[in-house]
């Protein structure tokens, strides 16, 4: 029997990267898996692959930064699958630049998406998870254990050169984080970060003379790492290679099962040392 048989998870940002590794991860261990992208062409492609592996598995595209997401991401799980044990808010991507050519605009839209997108689906989590935990309470005394992982980053923790926007969010996720780890114990829900160094995604693919974009809402957004910066950060990490998909994705497991049950407001740095 898997680790996470009965387990019903949510992922979101998981038609490509880390999400969708870590979609794949929990499956693997027997959870059924609600799938989130803003790209729903990618989303339903994930779903439909992890589904193939014998998992189930439903997709509910839509930008995180929608403001009726967060809602009908909690409904359609209930729906499909009658509860949520596991949530991981890991949607997000990179604007960067210099501090002094950052935008209003573009500092807005890392906090949107890294911070205010995760709130409200966790609020929108928590109007389900609150009355259901008070009634598992009376029934046998204890509410079932429930995860919550956010998503960060060392550029959160440490700070990183021309990512303000983005790592004054992923420091805010720290803080959200901790915070309702205190407020949802007497839930029984353990509520953890993750804050990844580099790992090889589409947010820092490699380039030469052309750095490459992600569109993102009809913006086209500069992305990548260069070959010269990709060597830097491998030599300046111990276990001397960038992370993979799959290792963000490990990191994301370690906090979903069972043997973390009493690891709660805690920031796990997934870095290879970095
Ligand atoms: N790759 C790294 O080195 C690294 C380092 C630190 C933290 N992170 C964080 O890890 C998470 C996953 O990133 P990744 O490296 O897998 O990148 P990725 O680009 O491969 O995957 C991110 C996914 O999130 C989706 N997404 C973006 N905005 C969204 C929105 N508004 N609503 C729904 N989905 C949305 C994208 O479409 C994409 O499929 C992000 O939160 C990122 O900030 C990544």
């Amino acid at each position: 029997m898997g680790l996470l048989e009965g387990r019903i998870a949510i992922v979101t940002g998981a038609g490509r990267g880390v999400g969708r590794a870590t979609a794949a991860l929990l499956a693997k261990h027997g959870a059924r898996v609600v799938l989130n992208d803003l790209d729903a062409d990618v989303c339903d492609a994930a779903a439909a692959e992890i589904a193939a592996m014998g998992a189930q598995t439903l997709s509910v595209p839509g930008s995180v930064t929608d403001p009726d997401l967060p809602e009908r991401l909690i409904a359609d799980a209930v729906d499909a699958f009658g509860g949520i044990d596991i949530l991981v808010n890991n949607a997000g991507f990179i604007w960067n630049s210099a501090a002094h050519n950052h935008t209003d605009e573009q500092f807005q839209a890392m906090l949107d998406v890294h911070v205010a997108a995760p709130f409200r689906v966790l609020r929108a989590f928590a109007a389900w998870m609150r009355p259901q935990a008070k009634r598992e309470i009376e029934a046998s005394g204890h509410a079932r254990c429930r995860k919550v992982v956010n998503v960060s980053s060392v550029s959160g923790t440490q700070g990183a050169a021309t990512q303000v926007g983005y790592s004054s969010a992923k420091a805010a996720v720290v803080g959200m984080t901790k915070t309702l780890a205190k407020e949802w114990g007497r839930y029984n829900v353990t509520v953890n970060a993750v804050a990844f160094g580099y790992l090889a995604t589409r947010l820092t693919q490699g380039f030469g003379e052309t750095p490459p974009t992600i569109d993102v809402a009809g913006k086209a957004l500069r992305v990548g790492i260069s070959n010269e910066a990709t060597e830097a950060l491998v030599a300046q990490t111990p276990l001397q290679r960038l992370g993979t998909a799959e290792d963000g994705a490990g990191g994301i497991f370690m906090l979903c099962i069972p043997q973390s049950d009493y690891v709660t407001g805690e920031v796990l740095t997934c870095s290879g040392g970095a």
